[in-house]
């Protein structure tokens, strides 16, 4: 593949913010969209984007239609709303459906947006970040975790309906200390009366390498899995 195309969605800050600048760095045109603007540079194209509605989903897929001159090869989402974090009994329904609409609806929306004109091209590569919340029990997350497990399991459903059309799609989990990873430590530290005894996560570098192996051709056997990039 000479210049791949790789559009990446919530890339104004943590992961998506570093894999835009990396893949940009490493030779792909990159189209990155969020609600935050950010600088763009010749080989990354910042556009505002908010996954939660479906006007500013359309137009940021003719932007990246135009801007590509065709369907991108790669497509990651990485959106997420930080919110929602409480026992599960005490839910407030409207931070819950935020948390929902970002973090599930929002791939749904880039899904029915992008998928068609890329089935219609025959090829490309979808990884959209998940966690480990997904599939063990996090305390104080079951809201994002519930999130996470229907991203997972969408992407999964994705990716057998689109067995022989060209298009992968897998699910990675990272761990990384960003915005998102501090926001949910603050809240629980806040609901417990105590700071979290955790350790500090890993610095984003480290989950990259997954995400640029499953966007190349060598990764072209791999669709349908759950892959965690780094362990906490
Ligand atoms: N950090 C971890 O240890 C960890 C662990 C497991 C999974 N994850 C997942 O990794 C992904 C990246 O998160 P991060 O840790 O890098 O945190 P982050 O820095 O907070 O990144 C979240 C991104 O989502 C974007 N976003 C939020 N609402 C959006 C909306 N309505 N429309 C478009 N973009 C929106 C944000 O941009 P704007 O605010 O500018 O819109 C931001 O770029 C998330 O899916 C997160 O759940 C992280």
């Amino acid at each position: 593949m000479n210049q791949p195309s790789t559009v990446i969605i919530g890339a104004s800050s943590g992961f998506g913010a570093a894999l835009a600048e990396n893949l940009a760095g490493a030779g792909h045109r990159v189209l990155a969209g969020s609600r935050r603007e950010r600088p763009s540079t010749a080989s990354l194209r910042h556009i505002r984007l908010d996954v939660t509605c479906a006007k500013s989903v359309g137009e940021f897929m003719q932007a990246a239609d135009a801007h590509f001159g065709g369907e991108p090869d790669g497509l990651v989402f990485c959106a997420s709303d930080p919110g929602a974090v409480a026992h599960a009994w005490e839910t407030d329904t409207e931070e819950a459906s935020r948390v929902l609409n970002v973090s599930f609806l929002g791939f749904v929306r880039i899904v029915n947006a992008f998928v068609p004109p890329m089935k219609s091209a025959g090829r490309g590569s979808i990884v959209c970040v998940g966690s480990q919340a997904a599939r063990t029990t996090l305390d104080l997350l079951a809201v994002y975790g519930a999130a996470k497990a229907g991203l997972e399991h969408y992407t999964r459903c994705l990716a057998h309906e689109l067995h022989g059309t060209g298009i992968r799609a897998n699910t990675i989990g990272i761990a990384a200390e960003t915005d998102l990873a501090q926001t949910h430590r603050a809240a629980k530290a806040k609901l417990r009366g105590h700071p979290s005894p955790l350790p500090q996560l890993p610095p984003v570098s480290d989950n990259l390498p997954l995400a640029r192996w499953l966007l190349s051709d060598d990764a072209a056997h791999i669709t349908g899995q759950t892959i965690e990039a780094r362990r906490p």
